[in-house]
């Protein structure tokens, strides 16, 4: 019977696949983080852990039996993947099972951005409708316009089946050519070519503020910009900045470059639909990707291969 620490509640049921291991997880509310994490890794095989926990160098270190971690999140941002690897530790992510859930989130984004539905909805809440108003919450059409889909994997797909049911023609912009219809290699080229542009990249060394303020000055005036992927691909303070000077009309976020922190000139941007990193945030799609850890888990500590494994990195 091996040892696996869980970081943060999940689920109920979730970790039935470890039901033959000894499980160490935090009671409702609480998270096993800082020191009683490293103490409770001193003699773990397992780690089921979230994009909020760093697991770095330091950590692997406290760790000597680890075997594998799991992070319930299809980012592994948050894992030093060359410490992992050369400690022979197995990294597990949870794709697939959220693609659908997050592209419904990116849509609503796009929705809720382009039609200014934040501002309108605060203001009713707040008694400061005054009646219809012919010339008022005029925001931007959504059908009939071009939505710029950046990196196209399982996200970006799923974003582009939503753009077409709502009249939208959907391109995409990826490292390598895609072979499909709606594929622009040129990443400014999509910007300057889209109303509204998604981003679905993960953070990487080369993503980080790919969103920089060059590329959002490449956006027209009408343009919306929706982020559910990591907020480090854009740079903030450029786009607080392009949103108060009027250089693109909205944008949608539902994560930033210092979570929980946001920019404060992102909360006082005008046109700006502002979520708490909910994009894969519902019942059955929080617990699939628990389910999916556990059992990674469960797999790598029975001598088996998960199929969710992360290349290891050297
Ligand atoms: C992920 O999985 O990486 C999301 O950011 C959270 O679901």
């Amino acid at each position: 019977m091996a040892r696996v620490v869980v970081t943060h509640p999940l689920p109920p049921g979730s970790l039935e696949a470890l039901a033959s291991h000894e499980v160490v997880a935090p009671q409702p509310g609480e998270a096993i983080a800082g020191d009683r994490l490293r103490a409770e890794l001193a003699q773990a095989e397992g780690l089921v852990c979230m994009l909020t926990d760093r697991v770095d160098r330091a950590l692997l270190g406290a760790a000597p039996r680890l075997r594998v971690v799991a992070n319930v999140a299809v980012g592994y941002d948050n894992i030093d993947l060359v410490a992992a690897a050369e400690r022979g530790v197995a990294v597990c992510n949870t794709p697939g099972v959220l693609d659908e859930t997050t592209a419904d989130l990116a849509f609503a984004l796009l929705l809720a951005a382009s039609r200014r539905l934040w501002e309108a909805e605060t203001d009713v809440r707040a008694g400061r409708w005054s009646g219809f108003g012919f010339m008022q919450y005029l925001g931007q059409d959504v059908h009939g316009k071009t939505l710029g889909i950046v990196g196209y994997g399982r996200i970006g797909r799923a974003v582009a089946r939503r753009a077409r049911g709502f009249s939208m023609e959907a391109l995409h912009h990826a490292r390598r050519p895609t072979g499909e219809p709606g594929y622009v290699a040129d990443l400014d080229d999509l910007l300057a070519r889209s109303d509204v542009v998604s981003l679905h990249v993960p953070l990487t060394a080369e993503t980080r503020h790919l969103m920089d303020g060059r590329r959002l000055a490449l956006l027209r005036p009408t343009a919306v910009l929706v982020n559910t992927s990591r907020g480090q691909v854009v740079d903030e303070e450029a786009l607080a900045l392009a949103l108060e000077q009027g250089r693109l009309f909205a944008a949608g976020l539902d994560v930033y470059e210092h979570e929980p922190s946001v920019h404060p000139r992102l909360l006082a941007a005008p046109h700006t639909v502002l979520l708490p990193h909910v994009g894969s945030a519902t019942v059955a799609t929080r617990t699939a990707m628990a389910r999916m850890a556990a059992e990674a888990v469960r797999a790598v500590l029975a001598g088996e291969m998960p199929p969710n494994l992360v290349p290891p990195t050297v």
